[in-house]
């Protein structure tokens, strides 16, 4: 058998521009470049984390226009002109967002692989259900859900943790939810 010749051809790119924790960035991107692979390796934003590559895991959760997404499912050449949050403009280190310190606070975390993403989810989360959106476990579909433990955990099902730090990470959203 002869070996296939290895094409020498240049990478078609596309330029896209999109808006980053505030910043807005203009790169030239391999069209199947997805948008976790964009943000971890021509930014440099390492917070979002590669765990499956495929949208079953939730490790690479960001916002995008507000809403949680798997980065790692997305290609970045379709969110020109978007607005993407990582774990990296959701707070500082001196300015943390809510849940940031609530996942500090009630130790959410072991090795913390999964908790950008956790904390992602759970931001986009909270407001999901401030918009009415029912879970799977949501019982009443016209009023606005009560986010007890269930429903917390049910809608928190797409972000896994191999340290099984369930009961802090729920502990942590419960705080930033206040009363239910
Ligand atoms: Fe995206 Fe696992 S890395 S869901
Ligand atoms: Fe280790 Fe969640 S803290 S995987």
């Amino acid at each position: 058998m002869h070996d296939q010749p290895v094409s020498t051809a240049a990478i078609q790119t596309l330029d896209v521009t999109l808006t980053v924790n505030g910043r807005e960035l203009s790169l030239a991107l391999d069209p199947r470049v997805t948008l976790l692979d964009a943000l971890r390796e021509h930014l440099g934003l390492t917070g979002s984390k590669k765990g499956c590559d495929h949208g079953q895991c939730g490790a690479c959760t960001v916002l995008v226009d507000g809403r949680r997404i798997n980065s790692c499912l997305t290609l970045a050449v379709m969110h020109a002109g978007d607005e993407v949050v990582t774990i990296e403009g959701l707070g500082q280190p001196d300015r943390l967002h809510p849940m940031q310190a609530a996942f500090l606070e009630h130790d959410g975390f072991q090795c913390g692989y999964c908790t950008p993403g956790q904390i992602c989810s759970a931001v986009g989360m909270l407001e999901e259900a401030r918009a009415g959106f029912p879970s799977v476990v949501t019982a009443d579909l016209v009023s606005e859900p009560v986010l007890d433990d269930p429903e917390i955990r049910e809608r928190m099902s797409g972000n896994i943790c191999r340290c099984a730090a369930y009961p802090n990470i729920v502990a942590a959203i419960r705080q930033v939810r206040g009363a239910p």
